[in-house]
């Protein structure tokens, strides 16, 4: 797809449901009894992955659009999948779902597509284990395909050697199946959506510090879930909206979780103008629509707790960055380089291509703003959120921008193009 940069950029925009919550309401709904109705679900396909590999367990899920109905089969009533589980592109389903399967009756293999056949699965594999799980690589490289056999689980205390939402709640989606108390503690709090609609469900899981505790013993009970907007999506118009002169855009129905919200701190840090407006709680998380207009933006540190609140849109801050007078330091952001692509070689790499001054480190990059942008050929390398970033980048870069790859977004945000071309007209 070719990008060209745009004078205008104006109105309002509604982004899709979150991507994480979405995943969850489907695992959560699916062993929780009764029938879960989902609105505002987000049909990418990471989350259609997630809904066709616990249909293929049993569970009987009508989705149309962002409407799903999921009939729930409770804690215990998951059968055994004729195939092999497909995760696709979604690092989401393939570790949530090995801790759902950990402590089932039946024995499971579960792959995915050749970019999640690359990314670490032993940081799951060690805790499972730890709680008696028989989870294993296939190919013996800490990779999918993952051979799991359902066992008798027992509580642990783990402390995670990253932060990440998804090993948490791997360990303590097992602990709803293992018997006493399970308990992750992490360097910094990750995302906590599993923490939330769990209890929102019904289970007992409490939080002090930078620990989660699981409490079993407690069915699931299905509830409706009002899916806000993805917050990783609305970083786009975000970053757009600062970076295009005159640029004014209202982004409706925005998830605010302070575990997410990394990336309104940062562009208020970087003198971004954004205002918060019709603040409100949908489904136990809070939302809010979003305002952005264009602003000149000076350049930051960003590193340490606040990391993990905005690790997907670190992408996109970087390509922001670049607009900013004076330098951008990212750090303690090494988890970049096991997403869906190499995230800091890949910026690194493409943004030196349009022209910018960026140097990659060790755990992140360092961004010497204030040259001009001008177009490139980017690979995407199938990663939704780089196609995303380098679209908008283009939107203030001399001369076209040509992407590879781009209906990639797909995964996250199908009318991503659509969206943002009606935004310039
Ligand atoms: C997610 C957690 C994050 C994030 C991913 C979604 C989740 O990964 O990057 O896009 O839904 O739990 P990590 O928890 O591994 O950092």
């Amino acid at each position: 797809m070719i990008f060209s940069p745009v004078t205008r950029l104006r109105g309002e925009v509604k982004v899709p449901g979150d991507k994480s919550i979405s995943h969850r309401s489907v695992m959560f709904g699916s062993i929780a009894r009764g029938t879960t109705e989902i609105t505002g679900f987000l049909p990418g396909a990471d989350c259609l992955s997630t809904i066709s590999c616990f249909k293929n367990m049993g569970v009987a899920i009508e989705q149309d659009g962002e409407h799903v109905l999921v009939h729930g089969s409770g804690l215990y009533g998951l059968k055994a999948p004729e195939k092999v589980l497909d995760c696709g592109n979604s690092g989401t389903t393939t570790r949530l779902i090995s801790g759902i399967l950990a402590g089932q009756d039946f024995d499971v293999t579960l792959t995915g597509d050749a970019s999640i056949q690359k990314r670490p699965m032993r940081r799951i594999i060690d805790p499972l284990t730890q709680m008696g799980a028989s989870i294993s690589s296939i190919p013996g490289n800490g990779c999918a395909p993952l051979a799991i056999r359902g066992q008798r689980l027992h509580g642990i205390h783990y402390n995670s050697p990253v932060a990440s939402a998804q090993v948490k709640s791997a360990i303590l989606l097992a602990g709803l199946y293992a018997e006493g108390k399970t308990c992750v503690t992490e360097p910094y709090v990750s995302r906590n959506h599993s923490e939330l609609m769990l209890n929102y469900f019904g289970a007992d899981v409490q939080t002090e510090g930078t620990t989660a505790c699981l409490h079993p013993g407690k069915e699931l009970c299905a509830r409706p879930v009002n899916v806000p907007g993805d917050i990783s999506s609305a970083a786009f118009f975000l970053a757009a909206g600062l970076i295009v002169p005159h640029a004014e855009i209202l982004i409706r129905n925005v998830g605010i979780n302070p575990t997410r919200d990394g990336i309104i701190r940062v562009c208020r840090e970087m003198g971004g103008d954004i205002t918060l407006l019709n603040e409100d709680f949908h489904s136990a998380e809070p939302t809010a629509d979003i305002l952005v207009r264009h602003k000149s933006l000076h350049g930051t540190e960003i590193g340490g707790a606040i990391i993990p609140t905005l690790i997907d849109e670190l992408p996109v801050l970087a390509a922001m960055a670049c607009f900013a007078e004076g330098t951008t330091i990212i750090r303690d952001a090494a988890e970049l380089k096991v997403k869906e692509s190499n995230r800091i070689a890949v910026m690194v790499h493409h943004l030196t291509a349009m022209g910018a001054d960026v140097e990659e480190t060790e755990d992140g990059m360092i961004i010497h703003g204030g040259k001009p942008l001008h177009g490139a050929l980017i690979d995407s390398h199938l990663d939704h959120r780089i196609a995303m970033t380098f679209a908008v980048a283009a939107l203030n870069a001399e001369g076209q921008t040509e992407i590879t790859g781009a209906e990639c977004v797909n995964i996250s945000y199908p009318n991503f193009y659509q969206d943002l071309k009606k935004l310039s007209q």
